[in-house]
């Protein structure tokens, strides 16, 4: 048996012992990445470290990060998934490459974790225009003992990582346990998802750059970027079935099981799991040393939404939302040694789930009576958009939580209604202060569509040359003439800088980059690192426009179809909107 404790102190003395600096945990909220909302990986805050810049602690370095990644939200409850996890990370900035990597991996899991090597396979990338096929891991593996039948060459869908869109990234090799599940077919692999390969560990060999156009360039440096999974390798090193086992998530699970009274099987394990994962990835985000509280928008929408997830599970097993606040004060003592800053922060933590539980519980009984008796009266089983929106605005129901009721009902919901409902709310707020704002685009003839398009490229420009990652579009409007464009800001932008901004967006232009539209879930549009501007509005599906790698936005359209359609782009005024917003005019010159 192996605890959280016993593999972090493993982990780290292990690389300690090869040459690497043991660094602490980074923030979950990223500093300077304007692509994601929290730290997904042990690697966020060192890019620029893989890019060239030096690290204090030198060339090798190990850690173990705290991430959330919310993706995956509605898989929580099976065995394996979690909004939050611990990463256990070792990194080579241009010091040893692939196969010392490789050896250090097979030495600590075959001697330290004393896991039989006849457990492990791996998989490598096959290759492709942009990067030859990576023969040289794959026989470093088979040096190790690793035979060939369980070595497998994989395409970059499987075996490349990137955070996000741009940025440093590689091929990697990720390992895997072989469990005692059949094969699925003949042609099983650690690509398909049966389950008789369990990823553990993911050794990226970060030696490229990939640019807003697409095109690849190599790094100053080649480096190495691995990450493993905490509470997926405690599982799996001490034979359990599922994550909620380990000694950091059973104490909750089992505080949940007896305070409900109920037996923790079906439906009611799952609720247990989701409570358990949602409250624990609360108490981090709010003990964060940067730590958040909830809101409608961007971050502090993510963990409303997971507040309120968690205390709607609650009811349905009959827990008493209080105990969801017991549950943070366990994770404090769980983690209080890894992670003291949760410690520190516990009572912010327990007020501010407090606040939250309570607000949210006096409304989601009443909101789930009105949900119960539009059941009664919803024609065609569709709830229309109007009652949606009355759901979030006077219940607070996350238009998330209404759609999966709706699921679980068997109804859909009219999601472009609820947004016209919202929109128009929206403007009647609004109105008043200003009598003009129109919400968006009043017409699409080719002129305003593409002071769209060029507005999305403004705001991606905004953010490369300030560096400041939260600035959001906070309003726009649009004639054929100009864009005229709000965003959080908290100075005025110095002349060198609206240079420099003009010039990143004419620089697109002239890149002549597609503007592509798809349409996928919320969580898709955020796991692909898009960005939305209003956090409480997304439907179930939501289009994303991408331009290039430069640009990825939740957005209903229209757009130009090429940016090269935009002609040069001129910034005529830029002056304060509010406090902390500032607003551009811009214009499109033929
Ligand atoms: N950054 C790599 C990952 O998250 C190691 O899988």
């Amino acid at each position: 048996m192996l605890d959280s404790k016993e593999l972090r102190n493993k982990y780290l003395n292990f690389f300690a012992s090869k040459g690497h600096t043991v660094i602490p945990s980074a923030s979950l909220i990223p500093e300077n990445d304007p692509t994601v909302l929290f730290t997904t990986a042990g690697m966020h805050p060192l890019v620029p470290y893989l890019l060239g810049q030096k690290h204090p602690g030198g060339k090798r370095l190990t850690d173990v990060q705290k991430c959330v990644r919310t993706g995956d939200i509605d898989e929580v409850g099976d065995d394996t998934h979690c909004t939050f996890f611990e990463m256990l990370g070792n990194w080579s900035l241009g010091d040893y490459f692939n196969y010392e990597s490789i050896g250090y991996s097979y030495e600590f899991l075959t001697k330290e974790l004393g896991i039989s090597p006849s457990r492990l396979a791996v998989s490598v990338f096959a290759g492709d225009e942009d990067c030859p096929r990576d023969v040289k891991s794959a026989e470093r593996w088979e040096e190790l003992g690793i035979p060939k039948e369980r070595i497998f060459y994989l395409p970059k869908k499987n075996n490349w990582w990137i955070a996000g869109t741009t940025g440093p990234c590689g091929p990697d090799t990720e390992i895997f346990i072989v469990t005692d599940k059949e094969p699925c077919s003949p042609e099983c692999s650690p690509a398909c998802d049966c389950g008789r390969y369990v990823e553990i560990w993911n050794n990226v060999f970060m030696q490229y750059y990939k640019h807003p156009d697409g095109t690849y360039t190599p790094l100053a440096q080649k480096n190495v970027d691995t990450g493993m999974g905490l509470e997926r390798t405690l599982a799996m090193l001490n034979g359990y079935k599922s994550v909620y086992e380990t000694d950091v998530l059973r104490p909750v699970v089992e505080f949940v099981t007896a305070s409900c009274g109920k037996s923790p099987e079906g439906e009611t394990l799952k609720a247990i799991r989701i409570i358990a994962d949602h409250i624990r990835t609360a108490t981090f985000m709010l003990g964060d040393e940067f730590g958040i509280v909830p809101s409608n928008v961007d971050r502090g929408y993510i963990l409303r939404r997971l507040i309120r997830r968690a205390v709607r599970y609650a009811r349905l097993i009959d827990l008493a939302p209080a105990a969801l606040t017991e549950c943070a004060a366990k994770y404090v003592e769980i983690y209080a040694e890894a992670y003291p800053e949760l410690r520190t922060n516990r009572e912010k933590i327990m007020t501010e789930l407090d606040k939250e539980i309570g607000k949210f519980d006096v409304t989601l009984q009443q909101g789930l009576k009105e949900f119960d008796k539009l059941l009664k009266y919803i024609q065609d089983k569709r709830m229309s958009g109007k009652a949606a929106f009355r759901l979030y605005d006077t219940y607070g129901f996350p238009i998330e939580m209404t759609l999966e009721l709706a699921r679980d009902n068997g109804i859909t919901v009219d999601l472009e209604g609820y947004e016209r409902a919202y929109n128009e709310h929206q403007q009647k707020s609004k109105a008043g202060a200003e009598q003009k704002f129109k919400g968006g685009l009043a017409d699409s003839s080719e002129a305003t569509t593409n002071l769209h398009t060029a507005t999305h490229i403004l705001l991606a420009a905004l953010r490369k040359v300030t560096g400041d990652e939260t600035v959001m579009q906070k309003g726009s409007n649009i004639t054929p003439e100009r864009l005229r464009v709000d965003f959080n800001f908290p100075r005025p932008l110095t002349p060198e800088e609206i240079k420099a901004v003009e010039a990143e967006v004419n620089g697109v232009i002239e890149a002549g980059i597609d503007v592509v539209s798809e349409e996928m879930s919320v969580d898709a549009a955020r796991a692909a690192g898009a960005i939305g501007v209003f956090g409480d509005r997304y439907g179930e599906t939501v289009k994303v426009y991408t331009i290039g790698d430069y640009s990825k936005e939740i957005c209903g359209g229209p757009h130009a179809k090429n940016t090269r359609d935009l002609g040069k782009f001129v910034i005529t005024k830029e002056q304060s909107s509010s406090a902390g917003v500032r607003r551009i005019k811009a214009e499109l010159k033929k």
